[in-house]
């Protein structure tokens, strides 16, 4: 698998390259296509970037209206609680942005019932993206981050989720969290066209180094090491302190 990996200082070199790329890719998408669709990433690693993003067009927010947004995964948490993907993303970015509200789609995993809300997200993204790749939809752009554990979006090590062949989003118990997450699966993500893991901080820097170089025989790969793209492309945006252990490429 060919591996695109880009390494950039820490901090604004980091953030704001990162989010020049997405801005660009977007333009692009948006241009040939007529629309974008993304899958944000949660966490703590994006909210630089999502601001620099909103920062950097708050002269062109017209770009933002025909673009769709998914997330990659919830917590099982309201829209408004501090620990909410979504409300990362909206207080940064698509709030500020003025995004229309029909293109923010949310994953109400505060919904006691994450199986039924799991097949209705499943049915809002395959109704808001036509395009299909062996029945899944195609999403544009999808956002990974990574954890200290090598999970990616709520794919954790050793939970059910990493075995789903036949959905696109599902319900997870994550027993080492003691939490349920909502989560987009694998055959979704790996059909999307641009599929970009964005990780910073040394924290990261010994699960990298064992992503990047080969896997020793026998060892359980990492979740994160099931994102394969099946007909688009993967990129690693690493800062330098997350790349410390990677030799020469
Ligand atoms: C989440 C994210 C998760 C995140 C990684 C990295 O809901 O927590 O989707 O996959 O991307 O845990 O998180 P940091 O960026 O905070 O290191």
């Amino acid at each position: 698998m060919q591996r695109q990996l880009t390494i950039l200082p820490a901090g604004l070199p980091f953030v704001h390259t990162i989010a020049d790329k997405i801005i660009g890719f977007v333009r692009q998408t948006v241009a040939q296509h007529g629309g974008c669709s993304i899958a944000l990433a949660g966490g703590n690693t994006p909210r630089a970037i999502y601001q620099r993003i909103e920062q950097q067009t708050s002269q062109d927010r017209d770009l933002w209206q025909a673009v769709d947004f998914f997330w990659g995964d919830e917590r099982t948490v309201p829209p408004e609680h501090c620990d909410s993907n979504y409300r990362l993303a909206f207080d940064a970015w698509l709030g500020p942005a003025g995004v229309p509200a029909n293109r923010l789609h949310r994953m109400r995993a505060e919904q006691p019932d994450l199986v039924t809300e799991a097949q209705r997200y499943e049915q809002e993204i395959a109704r808001a993206i036509p395009r299909r790749l062996d029945g899944f939809p195609v999403l544009d752009l999808v956002l990974l981050g990574m954890g200290d554990d090598g999970h990616t979006a709520s794919l954790f090590p050793g939970t059910t989720a990493l075995c789903v062949t036949d959905h696109s989003v599902v319900e997870n118990q994550v027993p080492q969290m003691k939490t349920w997450r909502l989560t987009m699966t694998f055959p979704l993500i790996n059909r999307a066209g641009q599929i970009w893991f964005i990780v910073a901080g040394e924290s990261k820097a010994e699960r990298i180094r064992e992503i990047v170089s080969p896997t020793a025989a026998g060892s359980v790969p990492y979740p994160c090491q099931f994102v394969e793209p099946v007909a688009g492309e993967m990129h690693w945006f690493l800062d330098q302190p997350a790349a410390a252990l990677v030799g020469h490429l």
